[in-house]
């Protein structure tokens, strides 16, 4: 295992029954973030858009997960691709934000940039000896999609997506996920690491705290477990109180989080990590329903102010975990069996780390 992630990360256990938290560095060290921004982030899939993001021709999204800007494309033809969006000039981002376009061109010079990513224009280029217009399309990234998201693999060496996914695809089927449009999306900045949102995100033991009022009304917290999961992606039941719907919590490894209520027109709701910095990064909350409901301003509406409460409860957990964590007096504690999913999680980061070391193939 690298060196600085098998610190970072602690001892592993056999089951959640001998685990414990990770350790402080893991949420603080930059060092980590950067070998993590390695061997975790870029060597694993991660959600870009939804498809729905990109549903017509001319379609684009940019996105910054780490260092690298991107852009999702949708080409005449249909098909999606994941390109570079830094221009192959001097460096220019060459589109910002979501739109629609029949090119991509960059501000500063206008170098122009078909949706498959080649070279379409560069203007007074022709008396330079090194410009070589196919030499100058924007690099393309590995990318896959799964239940109406669409991924990439920054590093180009992930296994394939789906085949690890099966139990999870079977499991929210019923929700079906691909066909789910966004009907909002609300942002907050998040001054933590990463990880403090994930294993937010994969409890509901803390409904008995900050969701006392609320989830822990609908779904206690200490009724709660992990159903099934793998070497990539884990799912925490919510059974619900008498008189409500059970709703399931899931994650793809290391960054996918989405959950999926259950009873009639199931609604899913994905959170969007970005702009990922050792204790920082960009939240943008994805509200997504059936088509049949996205018409409803009102629907919408109601959707978002119920997700920002909850998310608004967490907040505060969110930031006193990455206050206290820098404490010299913290140390890692034992998890609980309702946190067998983080015990996953951490198994997931482990692996991570190990593989990391390995000589390339
Ligand atoms: S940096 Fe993009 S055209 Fe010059
Ligand atoms: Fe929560």
């Amino acid at each position: 295992m690298s060196e600085i992630l098998q610190g970072a990360y602690g001892p592993d256990a056999d089951d959640v029954r001998g685990a414990l938290a990770l350790p402080g560095r893991a949420y603080l060290d930059p060092a980590v973030f950067a070998a993590e921004a390695d061997a975790v982030l870029r060597a694993g899939w991660l959600p870009v858009a939804r498809e729905s993001d990109v549903a017509a021709p001319g379609d684009y999204r940019s996105v910054d997960l780490l260092d690298t800007p991107l852009v999702v494309t949708r080409d005449s033809e249909g098909e999606i691709r994941v390109l570079s969006r830094v221009c192959r000039h001097r460096g220019m981002p060459v589109v910002e934000g979501s739109g629609n376009a029949k090119a991509l061109t960059c501000p500063y010079h206008l170098w122009r940039y078909r949706l498959d990513g080649s070279l379409a224009a560069a203007p007074a280029m022709e008396r330079s000896q090194t410009f070589d217009a196919a030499a100058c399309g924007l690099p393309r990234i590995a990318s896959t999609r799964w239940g109406g998201w669409i991924f990439a693999n920054l590093d180009g060496r992930a296994a394939p997506l789906a085949p690890q996914l099966e139990p999870l695809a079977e499991r929210i089927a019923y929700a079906q996920p691909e066909t789910l449009v966004t009907v909002g999306v609300v942002e907050f900045d998040s001054p933590w690491n990463w990880k403090v949102m994930v294993e937010n995100f994969l409890e509901s033991y803390h409904h008995i705290g900050p969701h006392a009022a609320t989830l822990q009304q609908t779904n206690p917290g200490l009724g709660t477990y992990e159903g099934t999961g793998g070497d990539l992606f884990t799912i925490l039941e919510n059974p619900p109180a008498e008189g409500h719907d059970p709703f399931v919590v899931a994650a793809i490894f290391p960054l996918t989080l989405m959950f999926f209520s259950q009873g009639e027109a199931p609604v899913g709701v994905w959170y969007e990590l970005s702009q990922l910095q050792s204790a920082a990064f960009r939240l943008r909350v994805h509200l997504l329903a059936p088509p049949a409901l996205a018409a409803s301003p009102e629907f919408a509406a109601a959707f978002r102010e119920q997700v920002t409460a909850i998310h608004m409860e967490d907040i505060p957990a969110c930031e006193g975990v990455q206050r206290g964590v820098a404490s010299p007096l913290y140390a890692p504690g034992p998890l609980s069996h309702l946190e067998a999913c983080l015990w996953r999680f951490h198994r997931f980061l482990r692996r991570c780390g190990a593989s990391a070391s390995l000589p390339a193939a």
